[in-house]
C-alpha cells in the first residue's frame, strides 16, 4: 500500500490507476471500516482510503481533540484489507487556508435527528467529502448505514450536485452482543460495553413491534426511550422515518427506519435498524 500525505502524490500515483472505489475515514479502523474496505474491492480497478480527522465536523464540545489516532495500526489493517493507495494529509493540505466555501445540505434533512444535537456536523462532512471526491475522483464511493443520515446526506449531495461517483451502502457490524461497531465504543468503561448493547435491544424492540402491525409510532419511540433513561441513559431520540430521506413516515407507509442516540456516561453512541 502506497501512503500519501499530499494531493499532487496522491494524482500522480492515481494517473491511469482505472477505476477508483473510495473509502473515507477518519481512522482508529475496526471490522466495520474493514468491512467497506472490502466491499469496494470488487467495484474497481484499485481501492482508495482516506484517514483525516476533520476538525470541520467536530462541535466546540466535542472530542476532536481526543479522538483516538491510530495511524500504524490502521495503516496495517488498511494494507491487508487490499486498500492500494492510503490518502493521509495533515490539516494544513487539506485546509491551507480556514476553509471559506462550505457544502450546506438541506436543514430538512440535515438539521434533524444527528444535526438537531450536533449543528452543523453535517455542513463539515459534506464539505470535507466533497473536497475528498474532487482531490480523489473516485468512481465509486462506499459509505456505512451505520451513519445512516450521514449516508443520506452524501447520496443527495451527489445527486444535486451531478457528481459523477456511484455512492453505495454497506451493512452495519455488530459485536455477537449486538452493539454496532463504532470507534467511539474504545471510549467505554468495561460496565459501560456491558450496557451498551441496549441501545441496539431497544431499536430491535421497536422494529419487531412495526413488524408485527403496531403503528402508534411516537407510543413506540417514548417507550424506548424510557427503557433507556430506566437504565441510566441520557437518550438524545429514538426516531422512526423513512429510509429515503428521513423524514416522518404517513400512516401506512413502509420503508421505514429505526434510528437512536444516547448517552451512556460520556459516550455518545448512535445506531439504527431498517424496519
Ligand atoms: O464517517 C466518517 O468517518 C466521517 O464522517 C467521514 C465520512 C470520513 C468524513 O470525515
Amino acid at each position: 500500500m502506497q501512503i500519501h500525505s499530499t494531493i499532487a502524490s496522491l494524482r500522480a500515483a492515481l494517473a491511469g490507476a482505472g477505476r477508483v472505489a473510495f473509502v473515507p475515514t477518519m481512522g482508529n479502523l475496526h471490522e466495520g471500516h474493514i468491512a467497506l474496505m472490502r466491499q469496494a474491492g470488487p467495484l474497481g480497478d484499485c481501492v482508495v482510503a482516506s484517514l483525516f480527522v476533520n476538525r470541520l465536523q467536530f462541535g466546540p464540545k466535542e472530542d476532536f481533540d481526543t479522538y483516538p489516532r491510530t495511524f500504524e495500526a490502521d495503516c496495517a489493517k488498511m494494507a491487508a484489507a487490499g486498500v492500494a493507495h492510503l490518502f493521509a494529509p495533515d490539516e494544513r493540505e487539506m485546509y491551507p487556508a480556514p476553509q471559506a466555501y462550505h457544502v450546506q445540505p438541506d436543514p430538512v434533512q440535515a438539521d434533524i435527528l444527528e444535526g438537531e444535537f450536533r449543528p452543523g456536523f453535517f455542513r463539515g462532512v459534506a464539505t470535507v467529502v466533497m473536497k475528498l471526491f474532487s482531490i480523489v475522483q473516485p468512481q465509486v464511493a462506499v459509505f456505512g448505514k451505520k451513519d445512516y443520515q450521514q449516508l443520506m446526506v452524501i447520496r443527495n449531495m451527489v445527486r444535486e450536485l451531478n457528481l459523477p461517483i456511484g455512492i453505495v451502502p454497506g451493512e452495519t457490524v455488530r459485536a455477537e452482543d449486538g452493539l454496532a461497531l463504532s470507534s467511539r465504543n474504545g471510549y467505554l468503561s468495561t460496565a459501560e460495553r456491558a450496557e451498551a448493547p441496549r441501545l441496539h435491544r431497544a431499536l430491535d424492540a421497536v422494529r419487531q413491534a412495526i413488524r408485527a402491525g403496531e403503528r402508534d409510532l411516537a407510543r413506540l419511540e417514548q417507550g424506548a426511550m424510557a427503557e433507556l433513561r430506566a437504565s441510566g441513559w441520557i437518550p438524545q431520540y429514538v426516531a422512526v422515518r423513512k429510509q429515503l430521506d428521513l423524514q416522518l413516515p404517513a400512516a401506512h407507509d413502509s420503508g421505514l427506519v429505526v434510528l437512536g442516540a444516547a448517552l451512556l456516561g460520556s459516550t455518545r453512541l448512535i445506531d439504527n435498524l431498517e424496519v
